[in-house]
């Protein structure tokens, strides 16, 4: 493991003519943002020695580097999902290699289903803490003693000063941010209305399918995270319509103007 999380970095940092500050995690629809990155060097996965493929429709396959709002940046445009069958390790492989080069400051993104009823289809959402319901977790097996503890505290998962810096770069801008907890299910279905229920019970706000993994490996590494989700949609049951991953698609379209004003504002002042 430790030699393919070292191959993978040095190969990207060998790709690169800088040394990247900040990693930006890009989810479903929201990978324009990758678009306004300047000098921007692109490196497919699949040229990444040891990197999986990501099959989601969607998504883009690559890493996107170079200068946003004045930072040096690490973006993926795609993400490796569960559900599509990569192991916990595949899927968190890239925390490790950008960890690895020395990146300490993430910011990830994902679509994810309401499950607050206060909220609407197209609001940003900062993550405040979550709930892991996919049954597994990443940091199952032999300790990487080089970058972290057997035991990590989960405590403050998400970097306290980032949200206060998202917050504080809504409010400067004039955009609705929600605040709440994340919770995260293994997928492909979308949930039924008891496990949204269920969800809301137990305290979260929004679900889907990803960024937990990562969060946890980034913990593990030290790394400080800020989590967005875009609310495409109300969670099953909330509505009367059944779910449809277009509708997802489409609600993150809308979202995009005010999701790049907000990652780039805060990019602006990290
Ligand atoms: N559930 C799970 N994942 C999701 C959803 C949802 O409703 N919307 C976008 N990703």
């Amino acid at each position: 493991m430790l030699e393919k999380i070292n191959n993978a970095a040095n190969y990207l940092q060998n790709r690169l003519d800088f040394k990247p500050e900040v990693a930006l995690i890009l989810g479903s629809g929201l990978g324009v943002l990758a678009e306004e990155i300047e000098n921007s060097i692109k490196i497919n996965y699949e040229d990444v020695p040891g990197f999986p493929l990501s099959t989601v429709e969607g998504h883009v396959n690559r890493f996107v580097a170079g200068l946003l709002s004045g930072k040096k940046v690490l973006a993926m445009q795609g993400r490796f999902h569960y559900y599509e069958g990569y192991s916990m390790q595949e899927v968190t492989l890239p925390i490790r290699v950008m960890g690895e080069m020395g990146i300490d400051k993430l910011i990830i993104t994902n679509a994810a289903g309401g499950v607050n009823r206060l909220f609407d289809p197209g609001d940003l959402m900062l993550i405040a803490d979550h709930i892991n319901l996919m049954g597994v977790n990443p940091l199952r097996g032999a300790n990487l003693d080089k970058y972290g503890p057997r035991f990590p505290d989960m405590s403050s998962a998400y970097n306290k000063d980032l949200i206060e810096l998202a917050e504080t770069v809504a409010k400067e801008k004039g955009l609705l941010l929600r605040k709440g907890v994340y919770a995260a299910v293994s997928g492909p279905t979308y949930e039924t209305p008891a496990e949204v229920r269920s969800a809301r019970n137990s305290g979260a706000d929004a679900v889907g399918m990803s960024t937990v993994p990562e969060v946890i490996v980034a913990n593990h590494m030290g790394i400080d995270v800020l989590g967005i989700s875009c609310i495409t949609n109300m969670a099953a049951g909330i509505l009367s319509q059944p779910l449809d991953h277009s509708e997802v698609v489409e609600n993150a379209e809308q979202v995009k103007p005010e999701f790049k004003k907000l990652v780039k504002g805060v990019l602006h002042n990290i």
